[in-house]
């Protein structure tokens, strides 16, 4: 377990090679096992293996290759909306249409995202997230015909490799844990912790062609402007996603 978890490398390619029925269900059974708020289990998966609806997806994550390439897309979604008709045909009080709902799904649907990854990597398939997911929101909900209480908030592809990339560099784990408190890092800390990153990253940039070109015309030479650049995570970008997502959890009921 330990040495398939620390194996772990995004698989962004795969071969046309189908994943079988039973596969599939013993993968989605695993999922189910996951931990989950109050065991309400507020999450859905959504699956997609239609060619026809794998070019939509395509088309809204952005046209990542990968998800043409991949036999099986999973759109993890938090979801209030079955606990909801239960309490509803109940004639029970009713809640969870509201953020702490929200998250509480969202975070639901992200551990059993993760033990599905686990499982799959344990039979030689391939993963790879997509955040994707956030930027194309109100769209998924509307091409995935998702309900009232539900939002999607992670999505996978999975399938059988066609690379076998390197590991990639992880920051020192002293900077991600802190014993009983947090630890605050001074100015050289991180200019000292986040060399190496640093380089490594860069490098791994440039070594992709089509990056490179795009980093070259922008005059991008550090990779901390790549991050923010209009190509990755701007402050633009950001503003539009949030908003567009508060205004979409608004329409879910997932608000407040
Ligand atoms: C929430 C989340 C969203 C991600 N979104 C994307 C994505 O849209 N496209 C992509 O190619 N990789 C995506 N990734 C994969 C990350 O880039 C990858 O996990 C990270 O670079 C570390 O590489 P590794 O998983 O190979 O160790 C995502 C990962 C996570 C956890």
């Amino acid at each position: 377990m330990f040495d398939l978890a620390k194996a772990h490398r995004s698989i962004r390619s795969f071969t046309p090679q189908d994943i079988d029925d039973s596969s599939l269900n013993e993968l989605l059974l695993t999922g189910l096992r996951s931990s989950s708020s109050g065991n309400m289990q507020t999450w859905s998966v959504i699956v997609t293996r239609d060619e026809k609806n794998k070019r939509e997806l395509y088309k809204l994550h952005g046209k990542q290759k990968m998800v043409l390439e991949a036999p099986l897309v999973l759109t993890f979604c938090a979801d209030v909306f079955r606990m909801r008709e239960w309490i509803r045909l109940n004639n029970s009080k009713q809640s969870f249409d509201d953020l702490l709902g929200f998250l509480t799904g969202a975070v639901d649907a992200v551990i059993a995202a993760q033990t599905i990854c686990l499982a799959a990597e344990s039979v030689g398939l391939g993963i790879c997230y997509m955040g994707t997911t956030w930027w194309a929101a109100s769209q998924l909900i509307d091409f995935l015909a998702l309900p009232e209480g539900v939002f999607p908030v992670t999505s996978l592809v999975i399938g059988y490799p066609a690379e076998d990339p390197a590991l990639r560099d992880r920051l020192p784990l002293e900077l991600i844990v802190h014993q009983e408190k947090y630890k605050r890092l001074s100015d050289e800390e991180i200019r000292e912790t986040h060399a190496e990153r640093e380089q490594k990253a860069w490098a791994r940039y440039n070594a992709i062609e089509s990056v490179r070109k795009k980093l070259e015309k922008a005059g991008i030479t550090r990779v901390t402007d790549y991050y923010t650049s209009e190509f990755k995570y701007s402050k633009e970008r950001h503003l539009r996603i949030s908003k567009m997502l508060i205004e979409t959890l608004q329409e879910q009921g997932l608000w407040l």
